[in-house]
């Protein structure tokens, strides 16, 4: 069973990234927004990341017009009707994906897999708004940032999903150019439960006193070979949205390494959410030369 027609829900920085991925994979693509405002944002991203491809030689002009002409924008859920798999990427509040997921169950064909984006809400409860046939094909399609350029995708099974469904949609996941491993519906999934104790840990570390910010995200870059120090990759994850998996992670599992530190807290309430906001860790005022904030 080969996927060849998709839609996306939400244009922002994920569901932009995933339906480029799938248009230069050669899938027809409708990407679905709220509102023709958000909707222009995100067809504007995408065509700004493949101009730049353009421009580096990475993708000829033709191939960026064919990309593009695949890429149909809509803000009618209904346009999801006769889409192989919708790949859900709104916002992370399960009320909200409970309503589209129950909508969507009625516009979609029953064969169509449902897969959700989140990186940390449970696909067990998403999937319990639709109906027990379309049970059985929904999973989880976890991808990270940014999607054009990171290999991963996380592909989640819940304890009723079609091994059939589970083996296609990871086959998609390669064919679109991603690295699939396979995992199940528990809270984090495989990198979450990894990468946010360590992001956490380098915030304790820093309220501690073991050292600065940037030495601490110097540490681990060339000690480690990671391309980003954890304090950078929270800034750029977003602090509000390390803030908010944390606080899924701890309710869930209890343990203290998912606890968010105060300084975490602190940071969110301030408004300092990373480079989003323009201050986190660093202060972005210069993109270009960001320099650390004083937050002891
Ligand atoms: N969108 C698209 N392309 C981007 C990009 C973006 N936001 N940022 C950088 N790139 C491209 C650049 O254009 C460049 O492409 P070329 O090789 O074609 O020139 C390439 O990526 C490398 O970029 P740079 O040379 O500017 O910088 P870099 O080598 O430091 O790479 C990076 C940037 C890819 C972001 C790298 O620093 C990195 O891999 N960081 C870690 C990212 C990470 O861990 N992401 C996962 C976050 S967790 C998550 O997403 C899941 C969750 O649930 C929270």
């Amino acid at each position: 069973m080969s996927i060849n027609k998709v839609a996306v829900l939400g244009c922002g920085l994920m569901g932009s990234g995933i339906a480029q991925v799938c248009a230069q994979a050669g899938r027809e693509v409708t990407v679905i927004e709220v509102s023709e405002a958000y909707l222009e944002k995100g067809l504007g991203c995408i065509a700004r990341q493949l101009g730049k491809m353009v421009e580096k030689g990475k993708l000829t002009a033709e191939d960026r017009d064919r990309v593009q002409a695949r890429l149909h924008g809509s803000t009618r859920l209904d346009e999801a009707a006769g889409s192989e798999i919708v790949i859900e990427a709104i916002i992370e509040n399960m009320e909200d994906k409970n309503k589209t997921y129950s909508r969507l169950d009625q516009i979609c064909a029953p064969e169509t897999i449902f897969a959700s984006n989140t990186s940390s809400l449970s696909i067990t409860q998403m999937m319990t708004a639709t109906s027990p046939e379309r049970q059985r094909r929904f999973i989880g399609m976890h991808f990270f940032n940014p999607v054009p350029i990171m290999k991963l995708v996380e592909i989640v099974r819940t304890i009723l999903t079609d091994p059939g469904v589970f083996r296609a949609a990871t086959e998609f996941g390669r064919e679109i150019g991603k690295v699939p491993v396979q995992t199940s519906d528990r809270t984090g999934f495989i990198v979450n439960r990894l990468l946010v104790p360590y992001m956490l840990d380098s915030m304790r570390a820093l309220e501690e006193g073991v050292a600065s910010i940037v030495d601490i995200d110097n540490a681990m870059k060339l000690g480690c070979g990671y391309p980003m120090g954890p304090l950078t990759l929270g800034d750029f994850v977003g602090l509000d949205t390390t803030f908010y998996i944390a606080n899924i992670m701890f309710d869930e599992f209890k343990e203290k390494r998912f606890a968010p530190p105060p300084l975490l807290k602190r940071m969110v309430m301030a408004g300092l959410y990373g480079r989003k906001s323009g201050r986190g860790f660093y202060d972005y005022s210069d993109p270009n030369n960001p320099q650390p904030m004083n937050l002891l």
